[in-house]
């Protein structure tokens, strides 16, 4: 049998290979929701401009909201001979309302249906990843007041560089989701234009009203120029782009966690919650979920990529290649989404070390930089020289094995004859962290101001809710 949908033109049906390749009802059912919302904006605006008549509009506007229920009841059939979300809900509904239900697909096309339905979709997710990132970055500003002035070692190139606060390592990473919210919310301004009646690519001779479909569906306005409006896909590769950003941020994160938790740093313990055994070593907790949230960026990632790929050949305006936008695209904004909840998870369940941290910002000569500074400071050393001075002292404790408050001040003073007893109150961790008063540095005070000044803004934004944007 031909297709019920265009067998006027074609006498035999579609091979079983064509229909495998070409069906998208495998993964666009995800879009139910959204194409029945879209279809219902549509034939109210056939209504209102008279394109359809009241009485047609209303019977399918009533069968409309059947389809949806059988759906959401899970008792509605979809049918890969139907190929895609689109057909699949107009002939149920043909089924449903007879001949009459042809009207609704008037002044439209599944190329501008598709592109409202996927804008729709990814404008939900980008709403629940915001209220995601905001509830981990919650999580962290709270450890991080709680822990505002437990010392640890800050890192350069992973050797020990000088002592930080844990809090202020977590105020990090909520300054990198402030920014991953940001660019979600640039993306969901632009993505908010409405390309319903664009119709196939070039608009329609009816007297459609596209600000009212634009409204009706939440959008700040219909989209400009018909033929972007149905080759578009910029909305989807950046919201990918800040998701991929946020995986990266998550990454490194799970990266620390994954260190921490190890026997040989000790800094952390995760919960039983989020950690695993090993089947064969009973000594073992594993950080899988970590392990899992670092790995999950490589498809994150690679969706965004694929799907530049797909599109950077592609003459205007909607190719089939285009079908290929979503099944990445959903399960990367669904990994993240994941992520974020094992990352909130792990953030609010795990146990410093503080002793064991501490201590560990002791080794390394953390504090070198302090005693150089203190030479520069009390001694009026240009830099330099003062970088010198304490490098040999470094040397020489080091060639005893011990730390650098551990020398005598004979000893110093064999270095640097000027060198006074006062030397030895920088040289603990305490009070090199203390000292960081400079903005946005790493001193206790400044570091529990900074969480609280996060977690009221925070507490202030989750007021506002989800989703909200300023009107551009
Ligand atoms: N399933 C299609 C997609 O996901 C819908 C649009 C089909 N348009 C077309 N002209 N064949 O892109």
């Amino acid at each position: 049998m031909s297709n019920k949908m265009w067998g006027g033109r074609f006498s035999s049906a579609p091979d079983a290979i064509m229909e495998e390749i070409n069906a998208s009802i495998g993964f666009d059912q995800k879009l139910a929701t959204q194409d029945i919302a879209a279809s219902m904006a549509h034939v109210r605006m056939l209504d209102a401009t008279k394109i359809v008549e009241t009485a047609s509009a209303n019977a399918i506007s009533t069968g409309l909201q059947q389809v949806a229920d059988e759906i959401a009841a899970g008792t509605f059939t979809f049918s890969r001979a139907l190929e895609d979300i689109h057909m699949n809900v107009e002939s149920r509904l043909a089924q449903i309302v007879g001949p009459e239900a042809g009207r609704l697909h008037t002044a439209r096309s599944r190329n501008d249906q598709v592109a409202v339905d996927f804008r729709l979709w990814v404008r939900d997710a980008v709403d629940n990843l915001d209220a995601q990132m905001h509830a981990l970055a919650q999580a962290l500003a709270q450890r991080a007041l709680e822990y505002h002035d437990a010392v640890m070692p800050g890192f350069t190139h992973l050797q020990v560089a000088q002592p930080v606060t844990f809090g202020h390592h977590l105020l990090a990473y909520v300054e990198m989701l402030s920014r991953d919210r940001g660019r979600l919310r640039d993306a969901r301004v632009r993505l908010n234009e409405c390309p319903l009646g664009a119709a196939a690519l070039a608009g329609t001779s009816f007297p459609i009203d596209r600000e009212m479909t634009a409204k009706a569906l939440g959008f700040n306005r219909p989209t400009a120029n018909s033929l972007d409006s149905v080759s578009d896909r910029d909305f989807v590769i950046e919201v990918l782009a800040a998701a991929s950003l946020c995986s990266v941020h998550l990454s490194r994160l799970a990266e620390e966690i994954v260190l921490w938790a190890t026997p040989q740093f000790g800094f952390i313990t995760l919960s039983d919650k989020f950690s695993t055994g090993s089947s064969i070593m009973p000594q073992k907790r594993n950080p899988d979920a970590a392990e899992l949230v670092r790995g999950k960026t490589g498809r994150i990632i690679g969706a965004m990529q694929a799907l530049l790929i797909v599109m950077k050949g592609l003459p205007l305006t909607y190719s089939k290649d285009m079908q290929e936008d979503k099944e990445g695209t959903f399960d990367a904004l669904q990994s993240l989404s994941l992520c974020l909840a094992a990352m909130t998870g792990m953030i609010q369940d795990l146990k410093p070390d503080v002793v064991r941290m501490k201590a560990a910002a002791g080794t390394g000569y953390a504090t070198a930089t302090d005693l150089a500074d203190w030479l520069v400071r009390v001694l009026n050393m240009p830099f330099r020289q003062a970088h010198h001075v304490t490098g040999r002292l470094v040397a020489m404790a080091s060639e005893q094995k011990i730390g650098l408050e551990e020398l005598t001040l004979r000893q110093m003073q064999s270095v640097e004859p000027k060198i006074d007893g006062a030397v030895f109150a920088v040289l603990g961790v305490d009070a090199s962290v203390a000292s960081r008063v400079s903005y946005g540095g790493t001193a206790p005070a400044n570091v529990a101001a900074q969480a609280r000044s996060w977690l009221a803004r925070l507490a202030k934004d989750a007021k506002q809710g989800a989703g909200e944007e300023k009107k551009a």
